[in-house]
């Protein structure tokens, strides 16, 4: 995909066009809307560095190979990435220095969802509107893609280009606690198994470690590699707590109440889970989403513009939260 025509240098040129002209460039009016710009340029960014971050298919073992280019490379949203690079935006720093980060984090997500479609979990067949890992390639080489991924994914942070030492080094420990038992793991024991008579707080702490961590994550590497004070480093972590409980609510609002069409995978797989939804019914569950997409406007705002005055962590709640920000203010 090609960048849209709102990027930075096509505006200094805009400006250096209109000054030639003889207008004065402070009055020429932006040929796009500042608050929705739109990050999915990136996403053709990310792709084609998954692509290359991933042995080929004709590499042995092939097939192995391929089930996780299936997953990694399926047309999924991108979101990770897109927080981390957005997060760098937002900082003054180039997306690229989180690129890579952005991929070790999409690598850990498609191996998550490998493991939550098993048979021994949610036992889903169908993922990014196609078969999923096990049901395409079987269960012995989802679980190898699944830890192929993750081991993968370890390299690449530890071997990111445009970040020191020390910022890869924190990289890592970040991933491997949003990856253990205090993380994804644990927080996917718990929605498993859930605790009986679960609260509501409990249930939402289980959205921060299965999903939320992730967003955390991608905020974390993302200040380190902008080199944020502690105030920014802050202001995201509370922007990514709120992102990634409103984000779990919204999926399963949808795992509710959309079509398997619509989404790309299976829905109502969740129906029997201890999930917000359960705990609230369903339009109590969209005011604590409404209510979080608040906080994380809030920080946002917090952090202030960049020195282009633009927000991408705006434009990236614009792009995994959709209409639900018409809601908010602007
Ligand atoms: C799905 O995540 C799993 C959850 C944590 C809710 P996404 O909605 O980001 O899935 P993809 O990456 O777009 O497929
Ligand atoms: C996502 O929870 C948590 C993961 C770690 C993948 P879900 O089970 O609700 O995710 P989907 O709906 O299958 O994508
Ligand atoms: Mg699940
Ligand atoms: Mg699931
Ligand atoms: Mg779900």
């Amino acid at each position: 995909m090609a960048a849209p025509s709102t990027s930075g240098p096509r505006q200094a040129a805009l400006a250096v066009q209109m000054e030639s002209a003889g207008a004065p460039a402070a009055q020429a009016e932006p040929d796009f809307p500042l608050r929705s710009r739109d990050l999915s340029y990136l996403r053709a960014v990310i792709d084609r560095r998954l692509g290359l971050l991933v042995p080929p298919g004709s590499a042995h073992p092939g097939v192995l190979h391929a089930a996780m280019r299936h997953i990694l490379l399926s047309p999924g949203k991108r979101l990770r990435p897109l927080l981390a690079m957005a997060a760098a935006m937002q900082l003054d720093c180039s997306e690229h220095a989180a690129l890579d980060f952005g991929c070790a984090l999409e690598m850990i997500h498609a191996a998550s969802l490998i493991v939550d479609d098993l048979p021994c979990m949610d036992d889903a067949a169908v993922r990014r509107a196609q078969p999923t890992t096990h049901v395409q390639y079987g269960e012995d080489v989802a679980v190898l893609a699944s830890i192929a991924l993750l081991s993968r994914a370890f390299g690449v942070a530890a071997t990111a280009p445009c970040a020191s030492e020390r910022v890869r080094l924190d990289a890592v420990a970040v991933l491997s606690l949003s990856v253990g038992s205090l993380g994804l793991c644990g927080g996917q024991y718990d929605d498993l198994r859930p605790s009986p008579g679960r609260t509501l707080a409990a249930t939402e702490d289980v959205n921060r470690r299965k999903t939320g961590v992730l967003f955390s994550a991608a905020v974390e590497i993302a200040g380190h590699v902008a080199g944020a004070d502690a105030g920014q480093i802050a202001h995201l972590r509370a922007l990514a707590a709120h992102v990634g409980r409103a984000y779990q609510i919204l999926d399963d609002i949808l795992d509710a109440s959309s079509s398997a069409a619509a989404l790309g995978k299976d829905v109502g797989k969740d129906a029997h889970k201890v999930t917000v939804i359960a705990s609230l019914g369903a339009p109590r569950a969209r005011k604590l989403l409404a209510e979080h997409l608040a906080g994380a406007l809030a920080a946002s705002k917090q952090l202030g513009p960049n020195k282009e005055g633009r927000e991408p962590l705006r434009d990236f709640m614009d792009a995994a939260f959709g209409e639900l920000m018409g809601a908010q203010a602007p």
